[in-house]
C-alpha cells in the first residue's frame, strides 16, 4: 500500500516587506527540500529586506517582483504564476499587505497575482504586537477567513521591535507543519473523534504510583492527524509531557483538539463514557494500567523490613466496554450503536495471530499491532492493521513516524467509515 503522501505541490511563495524575509530563505529552502517547486514573488519592500538573488540561488528558478516582467510568454506574470502552481504562501504577510488583500488591491505583481488566483492561499502574518492586535488588523484577519484564506499563526515570542508577544511570524519549520496539515484530505469532516492517550497512575499511597513507560507520542500524533482530516477531536490523555496538537482552534472551525487530562484508569473511564455518546469514532491508544491497588493508603507508607505486599485488582477494559457500549445520542445515525472502534496491541512475537486473537476478543473492527519493540517512548513505529478479513485484510507498515503513520491509520479508519471516501 501507499503509505505516505509525498507532497508534489508547486508552492508559489510570496514574500512581503518586513524583517521576518530573513526567515523565507530558511523557508525555501526546506520546502525545496521536501520535494516541492518554489517559485519566489517580492513586493518592492521585500527586496529592502532581502535581494531576489538569495532566493533564487535556493529555490533554483527566477524570482519575480514585477508586473510588467516580460519573461513569461505571453507577457502577464501575475496570470503565469497562478496557472502554474498549486498553493500560494504568503510569508511573511505585513499588515499592510493584509490590508490591500481585504481591499482587492492589484498595484503591484503579488497582489495582482492574488488577485487573479485560481489556487488556495495560506498566509503567515507578520507583525509588531499592536500592529497585529490593533482592531483594524484583526477585522481584515476575519475577513480574508470568511474569504477563505488560511491564516497560519501568528507565534507567541521575541519580536525583532523589542517587544514580546502575538505577532512574530511562525519558524519556518512550523510554516513547513502547517503546509503539510492543510494538504492532508479532508476525509473526517463533520466526524467526532474520540482518543484515549499515555499512560494511567495507579495510586499505592499519596506518593507512590503504578505506571507504565508510555509517552503518549502515537496517540497525540493520532489526535493531530484526525483534526488534520478535519474531525473534531476529544483526547482523554494520561500524564505526559506533549503539548496538544492545533488545541488554539477556534470553535466551529474543523481540525481543534481538546483535551481533557486525567490520572487513573477510573477517570479516564469516566471521561470516555462521558464523551462517548456523541462521537463516531472511537480509538484506544492509551497504555491503560491492568492492575490497580485494591485501595490506596491514605498516608505515605512507611518503610519497614518486613516485605510489602500490594493487592491489585483488574481495572475495567476501556476499549472492549465501549466496544459493546449502545449510544444514546441525538443523532440518529448515532444512537443505539456503539462507535468505530479502533483498538493497539502492543505484542513481540506472532504479531498477526496474537493480533487477530486480539481484535475478536475486544469485539472491535479493527486492531493495530505494534511490533512492540519499536513503539514505547520511540519517534517511529511499525504496526500491521487488522480487520475482520483476517489474513486477507492484513496490511503491514514499514516502520515511520508516528505522524506520518498516524496520517496513514487515519485514511485506513476514513476509509471504513466511508467505503466512499
Ligand atoms: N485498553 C483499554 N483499557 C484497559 C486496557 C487496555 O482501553 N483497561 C485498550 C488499550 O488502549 C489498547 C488495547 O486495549 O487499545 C490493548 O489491549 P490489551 O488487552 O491491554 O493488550 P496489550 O496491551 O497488548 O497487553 P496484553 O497482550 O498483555 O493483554
Amino acid at each position: 500500500m501507499e503509505a505516505q503522501v509525498k507532497p508534489t505541490q508547486r508552492v508559489l511563495l510570496g514574500i512581503t516587506g518586513g524583517i521576518a524575509a530573513y526567515k523565507s530563505a530558511e523557508l525555501v529552502r526546506l520546502l525545496v527540500k521536501s520535494g516541492r517547486e518554489v517559485t519566489v514573488a517580492m513586493t518592492a519592500a521585500a527586496r529592502e529586506f532581502v535581494g531576489p538573488a538569495t532566493f533564487q540561488a535556493l529555490s533554483g528558478r527566477p524570482v519575480y517582483s514585477d508586473l510588467w516582467d516580460t519573461r513569461p510568454d505571453n507577457g502577464m506574470a501575475h496570470i503565469e504564476l497562478t496557472r502554474n502552481n498549486d498553493v500560494m504562501l504568503i510569508a511573511p504577510a505585513s499588515a499592510d499587505f493584509l490590508a490591500r488583500l481585504v481591499h482587492g488591491r492589484s498595484d503591484d505583481l503579488l497582489s495582482t497575482t492574488v488577485l487573479a488566483r485560481t489556487i488556495p492561499l495560506i498566509v503567515a502574518p507578520a507583525m509588531n504586537l499592536q500592529m497585529w492586535q490593533n482592531p483594524a488588523t484583526q477585522r481584515n484577519v476575519a475577513t480574508l477567513k470568511a474569504d477563505g484564506v488560511h491564516i497560519v499563526g501568528p507565534g507567541n515570542g521575541d519580536q525583532a521591535c523589542g517587544e514580546i508577544g502575538d505577532g512574530r511570524m511562525l519558524e519556518p519549520a512550523e510554516i513547513m507543519a502547517a503546509l503539510d496539515a492543510w494538504a492532508q484530505p479532508k476525509t473526517l469532516l463533520g466526524k467526532r473523534v474520540l482518543i484515549t492517550a499515555g499512560p494511567t497512575q495507579e495510586a499505592i499511597d499519596p506518593v507512590r504510583v503504578i505506571t507504565n513507560h508510555s509517552s503518549g507520542k502515537m496517540g497525540y500524533a493520532l489526535a493531530q492527524a484526525c483534526a488534520e482530516a478535519g474531525a473534531e477531536v476529544v483526547l482523554v490523555s494520561g500524564p505526559t509531557h506533549l503539548s496538544t496538537p492545533f488545541a488554539g482552534a477556534s470553535p466551529g472551525e474543523p481540525g481543534g483538539v481538546r483535551r481533557i487530562s486525567v490520572i487513573s484508569a477510573a477517570q479516564m473511564l469516566a471521561a470516555v463514557e462521558a464523551e462517548v455518546d456523541e462521537s463516531d469514532v472511537f480509538i484506544a491508544v492509551a497504555a491503560v494500567a491492568d492492575y490497580r491497588p485494591v485501595s490506596s493508603a491514605e498516608q505515605k507508607i512507611k518503610k519497614s523490613d518486613a516485605g510489602l505486599n500490594i493487592h491489585l485488582e483488574p481495572t475495567v477494559d476501556i476499549l472492549a466496554r465501549i466496544a459493546k457500549h449502545a449510544r444514546r445520542s441525538n443523532d440518529p445515525r448515532r444512537n443505539g450503536t456503539p462507535p468505530f472502534c479502533v483498538g493497539f496491541a502492543a505484542e513481540s512475537e506472532n504479531v498477526e495471530q496474537y493480533g487477530a486473537e486480539k481484535r475478536a476478543r475486544k469485539g472491535i473492527p479493527l486492531l493495530i499491532a505494534n511490533h512492540a519493540q519499536s513503539a514505547f517512548g520511540a519517534d517511529e513505529n511499525e504496526v500491521t492493521l487488522i480487520d475482520e478479513r483476517g489474513a486477507e485484510g492484513e496490511m503491514r507498515m514499514p516502520k515511520m513516524g508516528k505522524v506520518v503513520l498516524a496520517r496513514a491509520i487515519t485514511r485506513e479508519i476514513s476509509a471504513r467509515l466511508n467505503p466512499k471516501v
